[in-house]
């Protein structure tokens, strides 16, 4: 079992048998939290700090959890009550809190290439728990799983995924990983809500939802991130629905026994219709959330391991 990072910034820098091993060890944390016991000690001693510069539900408590299950002292820090709102920098309430001798910190911040510059300057080990548009990997990572265990393997599927991926950075790290364990990868959305560059991403892009999810394995579907947008990309939520809302009839077109992912949280009628995003035939949503915390286990204990593993850096 080989995984050679020392922080978890993106999907970018890790080889699929580094993926393989996270997915790997996730499975064994999937049986320990289906137990009534969900304690393991991997992280005893360890202190886990969170920060979140922008608001998440799944992401941060399953952090959270993850981290008091396997026993290190987990800190949440609320960022809207900190001292960023007095004008601190990222780096100075950054560099603060290292001196608190954290061993994992768990960051998420609206800004693209945050999370990777805070990593440069603290001496723990940095989780990306989402930076602006840019990557999201443990969100890829929870996807990974759940595909691979509903389709039976993480390679040779093709996967739609649909709607904003120009802000998404759950797609960019998705497009990373189903790309890097040799996955099909179309793109589906209006031209308005691709992201420059598409042609470089090596997927296929359609404008039509019913051509883009012909015979596919997966469908993703993507939140409208009316936060990352400072004007009409859309002409309206109905419009929207109407052409790239995913449906009963829309999801037709893929393989009768395609599963459906949405990385929540989920406006039902915009992106997605509630009916179907509730049928446990089809969905996988809620499993994708099982998942999350399981995964976000396995990337503390592998981060731990190599903490362990190098002599304790003295503060300068
Ligand atoms: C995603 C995020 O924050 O990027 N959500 C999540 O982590 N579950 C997707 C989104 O906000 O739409």
């Amino acid at each position: 079992m080989r995984f050679d990072q020392r922080h978890l910034l993106g999907i970018e820098p890790l080889r699929p048998d580094e993926i393989t091993t996270l997915l790997d060890l996730s499975e064994k944390y999937v049986t320990l939290n289906r137990q009534r016991d969900k304690r393991a000690g991997t992280l005893s001693g360890l202190t886990q700090i969170n920060m979140f510069f922008e608001n998440s539900t799944r992401t941060q408590a399953s952090f959270e959890l993850a981290g008091k299950r396997m026993g290190a002292d987990v800190m949440n820090m609320s960022m809207q009550a900190s001292s960023i709102k007095k004008g601190e920098t990222l780096i100075d309430t950054a560099m603060t809190l290292n001196a608190m001798h954290p061993d994992l910190l768990v960051v998420r911040h609206p800004h693209s290439g945050a999370v990777d510059l805070l990593a440069q300057k603290v001496n723990c080990a940095v989780i990306n728990a989402g930076d602006g548009r840019h990557e999201h990997p443990t969100q890829a990572l929870l996807d990974a799983l759940t595909i691979r265990r509903a389709k039976g393997r993480l390679h040779r599927l093709s996967i739609a995924i649909c709607g904003d991926i120009a802000h998404s950075r759950v797609a960019r790290s998705n497009i990373m990983l189903l790309g890097k364990m040799e996955n099909r990868i179309r793109l589906v959305g209006p031209a308005t809500l691709m992201p420059a560059g598409i042609a470089e991403f090596g997927c296929e892009v359609f404008e039509d939802m019913n051509e883009g999810l012909k015979d596919v394995d997966v469908v993703m579907m993507l939140r409208l991130q009316k936060e990352r947008m400072d004007g009409g990309f859309i002409p309206s939520e109905r419009e929207y629905f109407h052409r790239y809302g995913l449906d009963a009839q829309k999801l037709s077109r893929a393989k009768a026994d395609a599963i459906v992912m949405h990385p929540g949280p989920m406006n039902r009628g915009v992106e997605i219709d509630g009916t179907l995003a509730d049928d446990i035939n089809r969905s996988v949503i809620q499993e994708q959330v099982e998942m999350g915390v399981a995964v976000r286990m396995a990337v503390m204990d592998l981060l731990a391991r190599n903490l362990r593993a190098r002599p304790k850096e003295v503060l300068v």
